[in-house]
């Protein structure tokens, strides 16, 4: 997919796909990859809506040029700054310096903090309009998804709605760049996985979003990352609705952290009071084994979650640390938590870990339950107790 493709009669996708990354912003996985998605609308006026990482900046530059057919860019939308958009801004602006470059305050700020950029920057207020010709660009500043200079962009010629990394997901574009050409099904996990890892901190601004683009005639959506939405635009729409609401499905996500098998043994206790209540996803993981970013993204779909971990160096085991610390930023909300842990000597881990769920915006199922060393016959108990307790509690919550 070396050449433009074409949305519509005067806009194409000119963004590339990355299958070499393996992290992430050097935290998530890829194994599925990543699209950075750029477009060009060829009007009177030529303009790009946003760039690619600078990793692919050749293969973006020669599309570009392709299609120009010896025509010069006259502007660069910058809906979003992170570098994964940004990264091929500055070799863009030095072949074609006639660029007047477009974004609100924030993004001229972060234009000269990240690349000392500050010539033809062209500073628009939230909707305010650029006409291309036939094309009309308005300009909706939506903050914190996923920065604070964060915008989209909406041609209401063609309906097309440039969302940023709204509606984006990971996963390559092979072959297929729109919904109706490819498996939902497949890219849905992917999306959903992107939203948690990335999106999912901002929930309450991407709701804000939500709301202030409801009045829009969108016909396509086009995001930074993912496939562009022309066929069935709401179901984008509605998926991020529903991720962003944190709406939960009826399953338990056990995680637990265990040194030599006793914690791992208090896991197996809780899920078998949970199975005995019928409840039929339950997904236990071993945090050191599987990596964060699946772990949030289950524990973000089902309403209820156990964490379990070993006392370690007087706190919470290191990937459980992890864990609730994402969990405790993100604000998860919408679900039924229980606690339980091992110590040795000291049981610092099940404190941090019980001060967690009574301070989350969750209900907490108590009593934390602890053991000393290995769990006895008492404390296997409690803790099938704690499962049926808590699957009981998923099962009538509502959210
Ligand atoms: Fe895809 Fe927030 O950058």
């Amino acid at each position: 997919m070396d050449k433009a493709i074409e949305i519509t009669d005067e806009i194409y996708w000119i963004g590339v796909n990355d299958r070499e990354t393996h992290l992430f912003e050097a935290l998530w996985p890829l194994p599925y990859g990543v699209s950075y998605n750029s477009y060009i609308i060829m009007d009177e006026k030529v303009a790009i809506v946003d760039t690619v990482k600078f990793t692919a900046t050749g293969t973006f530059l020669d599309k570009i040029s392709d299609i120009l057919c010896g025509r010069d860019i006259d502007y660069l939308v910058i809906n979003h700054m992170e570098p994964d958009h940004s990264g091929s801004i500055r070799s863009l602006i030095e072949l074609y310096p006639g660029i007047t470059i477009i974004g609100n305050r924030k993004t001229a700020e972060f234009l000269d903090n990240f690349y000392g950029i500050v010539d033809n920057v062209k500073v628009v207020e939230d909707g305010e309009s650029l006409s291309l010709g036939k094309h009309d660009l308005t300009f909706h500043l939506t903050p914190m998804v996923h920065w604070p200079e964060t915008m989209m962009t909406y041609d209401r010629t063609s309906g097309i709605l440039f969302s940023g990394d709204a509606f984006g997901g990971f996963g390559t574009l092979d072959g297929s760049i729109f919904d109706d050409e490819l498996n939902i099904k497949f890219f849905a996990d992917e999306i959903s996985r992107y939203y948690t890892n990335i999106v999912a901190k901002f929930s309450p601004m991407v709701q804000s979003a939500l709301k202030k683009l409801s009045g829009l005639d969108i016909s396509i959506i086009c995001a930074t990352h993912g496939p562009i939405w022309r066929k069935n635009p709401e179901f984008i729409i509605d998926y991020y609705d529903r991720l962003s609401r944190q709406e939960t499905e009826e399953g338990v996500v056990i995680v637990y952290g265990s040194m030599y098998g006793n914690t791992k043994k208090m896991a197996e206790a809780v899920a078998r009071g949970i199975a005995h209540e019928g409840i039929r996803n339950i997904r236990i993981y071993d945090a050191s084994k599987t990596h964060l970013s699946y772990l949030i993204n289950d524990i973000w779909r089902y309403r209820g979650l156990v964490i379990g971990s070993c006392t370690y160096n007087g706190g919470m085991f290191p990937p459980i640390s992890q864990l609730v610390h994402f969990m405790e930023k993100a604000r998860v909300k919408n679900h039924v938590v229980g606690v339980f842990g091992s110590y040795s000597w000291s049981g610092e881990g099940i404190k941090d870990l019980e001060s967690f769920a009574r301070s989350s915006s969750c209900k907490f199922i108590e009593p934390a339950v602890s053991a000393l060393a290995c769990p006895k016959d008492d404390a296997l108990a409690s803790l099938f107790d704690m499962g049926s307790s808590l699957a009981r509690e998923v099962k009538a919550f509502k959210c």
